[in-house]
């Protein structure tokens, strides 16, 4: 067991992640009389609760369940709305508690649905896949997609704790793994320790390795949140291998933790084209993304996409977080033209 602390700057208020197993038995089960009688619910989605419903049950019978269908398709404010609707049936309190148990989508609507419910009840995350342990469920971001635009709508609210259980990542695809190591790879550029070991790794679709690196990632992840909780900054490392990931994301159909993944390599070959990395550093990031996408063909990213994002500040440029070093990333802002000959460029050399 691993407990990291995410003490906030200016709030007095900590947020714990816990890294251990069995948390719906020895964590929850012993909660039960606290949940009943609207001292709480639980937020799952239809996946989640078709493989883990009997053991939730086993742990927390008689506490309502609120399910939603699985997907992005509906992280909305329908699925919201439902929630908090089921919330008050329950005759949820201010000291009750919503747990969030699934994936990111079912975190970051239950985190808002908390931080709404009342001002703001308390929130406790079970994260249920390897992106939300490492990501999703750390840092306080909730949100709904609005309007055709993801994440629009949301709100900053710590979870008072996060249950981050090895258990559930055995019933995950291939793919979900592959989801949570791009995030994975990203928080080996800024830990040492965690990049030889994922360099040094076997296997990193291995269950028991990427269990066991779960906690350090958590870490990496935390460490930046604390410095930075309302992301004014320091967050911004998190941004590495994002801005070409969600042009990629926005022109293909690969998932987000994919793309994250082709982002990286290709801003790994841009950072050493510009001088700013080692050629042996972006090699052997470059391997690890290579082994973690398992193949495909390098994606052609609709650039574009690239000038939009929310973290330019002159019009016409591109804002871009290039891996430098292990530990090391360097802001550039590139002329508009630049980034797309660059990019263009990188890609013949993949192909
Ligand atoms: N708040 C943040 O800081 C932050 C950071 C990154 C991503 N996100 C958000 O997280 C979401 C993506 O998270 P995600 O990849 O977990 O998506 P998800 O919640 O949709 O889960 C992916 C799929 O796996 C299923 N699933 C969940 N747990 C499972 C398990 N143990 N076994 C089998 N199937 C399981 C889900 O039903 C779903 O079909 C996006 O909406 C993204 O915007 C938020
Ligand atoms: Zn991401």
């Amino acid at each position: 067991m691993r407990t990291i602390r995410i003490a906030t700057k200016g709030t007095r208020r900590e947020s714990a992640v816990v890294c251990r197993r069995n948390v719906l038995s020895a964590v929850l089960a012993p909660m039960r009389e606290r949940l009943l009688g609207g001292g709480g619910i639980v937020f799952t989605d239809s996946n989640v609760f078709a493989i883990y419903r009997e053991e939730l049950l086993r742990a927390l019978g008689g506490v309502p369940v609120f399910v939603m269908e699985a997907g992005e398709a509906h992280k909305n404010e329908e699925t919201l709305l439902s929630l908090l609707r089921a919330m008050a049936e329950a005759g949820l309190r201010r000291n009750s508690v919503l747990i969030a148990f699934g994936g990111g989508v079912v975190g970051d609507i239950g985190g808002l649905a908390a931080s709404l419910y009342m001002r703001g009840i308390a929130c406790i995350q079970v994260p249920t896949t390897l992106l939300s342990q490492v990501d999703s469920s750390v840092g306080g971001k909730t949100a709904i997609d609005f309007c055709g635009v993801k994440n629009l709508i949301g709100a900053f609210k710590q979870p008072e704790t996060v249950y981050a259980d090895p258990v559930f990542l055995q019933t995950l695809s291939r793919r979900e793994l592959r989801c949570g190591l791009g995030e994975i790879v990203k928080h080996g550029v800024l830990s040492a320790p965690l990049f030889e070991e994922l360099a040094a790794a076997p296997d990193l679709f291995d269950l028991r390795f990427l269990a066991s690196v779960v906690p350090e990632n958590i870490a990496v992840k935390a460490d930046v949140v604390r410095r930075d909780p309302e992301e004014r900054g320091i967050r911004r490392c998190l941004n590495l291998g994002h801005t070409t990931g969600h042009a990629v994301e926005l022109s293909s159909g690969l998932s987000h933790g994919e793309c994250v993944l082709w982002g990286l390599l290709f801003e790994s070959r841009l950072a050493a084209r510009m001088h700013l990395a080692e050629e042996k550093f972006c090699e052997a990031l470059g391997v690890l993304c290579r082994t973690a996408l398992e193949g495909g063909r390098a994606p052609d990213p609709d650039v574009r996409h690239a000038l939009l994002d929310k973290k330019n500040t002159e019009a016409g440029t591109v804002t871009l977080t290039l891996p430098a070093a292990v530990g090391k990333y360097e802001i550039v802002r590139l002329p508009f033209a630049r980034y797309a000959e660059e990019i263009a460029a990188i890609r013949e050399e993949l192909c």
